[in-house]
């Protein structure tokens, strides 16, 4: 790309925006990156005093000695809820609301800081009162609400590592977290609704606690949402309301160490177990905190809107803590964003007068269909002025969805901040900067200040801008993943690989940085880690589910494939333990492999295509050719050598998608 080429596609932030952010001007974000440059640990130990209150101040900063086992601010205590709450009303923002909650239907709720402390401090007080306390695990398997939020922030205070499981998740995946954290009590709901729909929460639970090896869990906390019937166990089961209810509403914060594990959120990796991603409570909080400050550049009368959900990482980051560690007010969503029509977004930014709206490119693709489609949920026919900055998370952001986010959502007048970053680097790792960095569409722009983001080649080496690599972070950053929950061996495996001497964590997504501008574009996962709709999963997590459904599968392999609204699809290559079917036959044995993958792991992991082989294509030497499988998925013509196939024919067999 020429000079000029660059430089016409370039989005630049308006004065008024560069003079008013936290870090004005592309100087200022150069100089921020220059004194991280020049004093590492001086840079982020002035951050970590400057945005946290600690209840004894670190005195050492970064420890390599055990690397890749990296410690921050090891000797400092804090506690991760007394900095979100205690600490903005002793600043004086009690009566700040902290929450604006809107339910499925619509009802709207709202919670100020003092009563989400008081709130806080009676289930910090319930679970105590059960005997949880300071390492137990606490797994928490919940809508969107302020229950939610505050179940993980009484954790944080007790001490306790939650573990959030995504409501969509089955009742074997649930399980299986909460066999592997070892948690001592569930916290959960009656139900959930979303698009109208009650779905059961408390059910799963109980099916999942069932299922077995969950021997350590000794209570279940319920929420009430929808108050339908549900079964309580006697003895172990307790409405969390009444058991809260007679608790004092304080409660004294456990000073934990910086280090201390504040939560463990599971995330697909290459293999089929997903891993226990343990974050720390002090590097942690203070990237949460300090994104939030510098991406986000959020201020006191800003109305920020995450639009993730709380099982997610990006839930943990910039909905239970950043914005509650700078005393924001924030949007709890429980819905969905086409319930009751594909204007919702649009109409809570108008109703709540949002100025902050964060949300993932498949949202934003799917409206554009909807809006397309029908003015009324058209942002043109709502009144979107109180925006002022918008975000993109999960996944890489096409050019087109960018420019249509930026013109009609944003007015052509907010920024866009197209955050990259994992479950394992705690928070933002490259993102532009609000008022300092010009945007390119598609490109996440440039590194953190402070992190050292890096492509290589298969060996370590820099290579060129303009020649694509591996993405690479060339030094341990405070929030970054501590290790992998149980299994150390597995976190150097996956994240500082021999390849690279142990030298450098690797994120696991291909990259490239533009020739003229330095500036990163993500290529994509290098491992077998899907993205779909911005849900991260494993080819192998899906194919283990599918030939689980052993009286039908023996075998199948999954590969991913571009799709126009969720990013990418889950497509699915089977082999029956009888001849391939074609027709109704084939269109109904889809419909049942889809529901088992369901209920393994939950319904976002169903593949949208199932195409049946007598056999899948394969090498002389038995190697399943998983090139040639995408290339089917895709639809496109094979033009690749097939000599080598073991039995050519399948390929016809293969071309139709069920
Ligand atoms: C992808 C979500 C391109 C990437 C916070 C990464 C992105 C994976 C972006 C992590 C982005 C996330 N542009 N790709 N702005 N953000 N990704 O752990 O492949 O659910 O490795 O964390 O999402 O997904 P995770």
């Amino acid at each position: 790309m020429s000079q000029a080429e660059t430089q016409s596609k370039l989005y630049l932030p308006s004065d008024a925006v560069v003079a008013s952010a936290h870090v004005s001007g592309m100087d200022a974000y150069h100089a921020l990156c220059k004194e991280a440059e020049t004093d590492y640990e001086g840079f982020w130990a002035r951050q970590a005093r400057e945005l946290l209150s600690w209840k004894t101040p670190f005195t050492t900063v970064l420890d390599e000695s055990n690397a890749p086992f990296f410690k921050w601010f090891e000797d400092g205590t804090l506690n991760a809820s007394y900095n979100c709450l205690d600490r903005n009303i002793e600043r004086g923002l009690g009566d700040k609301t902290a929450i604006i909650f809107e339910a499925d239907g619509g009802e709207v709720t709202k919670v100020t800081y003092s009563e989400l402390l008081a709130k806080t401090c009676q289930y910090a007080n319930a679970l105590k009162s059960l005997g949880v306390t300071k390492g137990d695990r606490v797994v928490i398997y919940i809508s969107m609400s302020i229950d939610g939020v505050a179940a993980m922030q009484a954790c944080a205070r007790i001490g306790a590592t939650h573990s959030v499981v995504f409501g969509g998740f089955s009742a074997q995946s649930l399980r299986d977290r909460i066999e592997d954290t070892g948690a001592v009590a569930v916290i959960t709901a009656d139900h959930q609704v979303r698009g109208g729909k009650p779905l059961a929460l408390k059910g799963i639970v109980d099916e999942a606690l069932g299922l077995g090896g969950c021997d350590a869990v000794k209570n279940v906390l319920v929420v009430k949402r929808t108050g339908s019937p549900i079964n309580m166990v006697e003895g172990r089961d307790l409405w969390l309301a009444d058991l809260a209810a007679s608790q004092p509403t304080t409660c004294e914060p456990e000073w934990v160490g910086a280090e201390h594990p504040l939560f463990l959120l599971y995330t697909s990796g290459s293999t089929g177990k997903p891993k226990g991603v343990q974050h720390s409570t002090g590097g942690y909080l203070l990237h949460a905190a300090l994104t939030t400050q510098w991406t986000f550049d959020l201020k006191a009368d800003d109305v920020f809107w995450c639009t993730a959900d709380i099982g997610w990482v990006t839930g943990h980051t910039y909905i239970t803590y950043g914005p509650l560690a700078l005393g924001g007010t924030e949007i709890v969503f429980e819905g969905v964003p086409t319930y009751p029509d594909a204007g919702r977004f649009w109409k809570m930014i108008q109703d709540h007068k949002v100025s902050i709206f964060y949300t993932a490119p498949t949202a934003i693709r799917s409206l554009i269909k909807a809006a397309e489609a029908n003015d009324a949920v058209h942002p043109k026919s709502y009144d979107l002025s109180s925006l002022r900055l918008l975000g993109s998370v999960g996944e890489p952001i096409n050019p087109a969805a960018w420019e249509w986010y930026y013109k009609n959502v944003g007015g052509s007048r907010c920024p866009i901040v197209d955050t990259f970053w994992q479950t394992e680097t705690g928070g933002h790792m490259i993102t532009p900067l609000p008022g300092a960095t010009p945007m390119v569409p598609g490109s996440c722009t440039l590194p953190f200040p402070g992190i050292q983001a890096a492509i290589v080649d298969e060996t370590g080496k820099d290579v060129p801008n303009g020649q694509g690599g591996i993405l690479v972070v060339k030094r341990p950053w405070p929030s970054m993943i501590r290790t992998i929950w149980g299994d150390n061996e597995r976190f150097v495996k996956s994240y500082y690989p021999a390849d690279f001497q142990g030298k450098y964590y690797l994120a696991g997504d291909g990259a490239i940085r533009d020739a003229e501008t330095g500036y990163f574009t993500i290529t994509g996962r290098i491992d077998d880690v899907l993205n779909v709709s911005g849900h991260r999963m494993g080819t192998m997590e899906i194919e283990s589910a599918l030939v689980s459904c052993t009286e039908l599968v023996a075998e199948a392999a999954v590969v991913g494939r571009p799709d126009e609204t969720t990013g990418e699809a889950v497509c699915a290559f089977v082999v029956l333990k009888r001849p391939a079917p074609t027709g109704d036959e084939a269109k109904a044995i889809a419909k049942q492999l889809r529901d088992h993958v369901g209920k393994e792991i939950g319904p976002i992991a169903k593949p949208k295509d199932i195409r049946f082989g007598d056999n899948l294509p394969k090498t002389r030497s038995g190697k399943i050719m998983r090139r040639l499988l995408r290339s089917i998925a895709k639809g496109e013509t094979i033009t690749q050598d097939t000599s080598t196939l073991e039995n050519p024919a399948i390929l016809d067999q293969l071309g139709q998608a069920y």
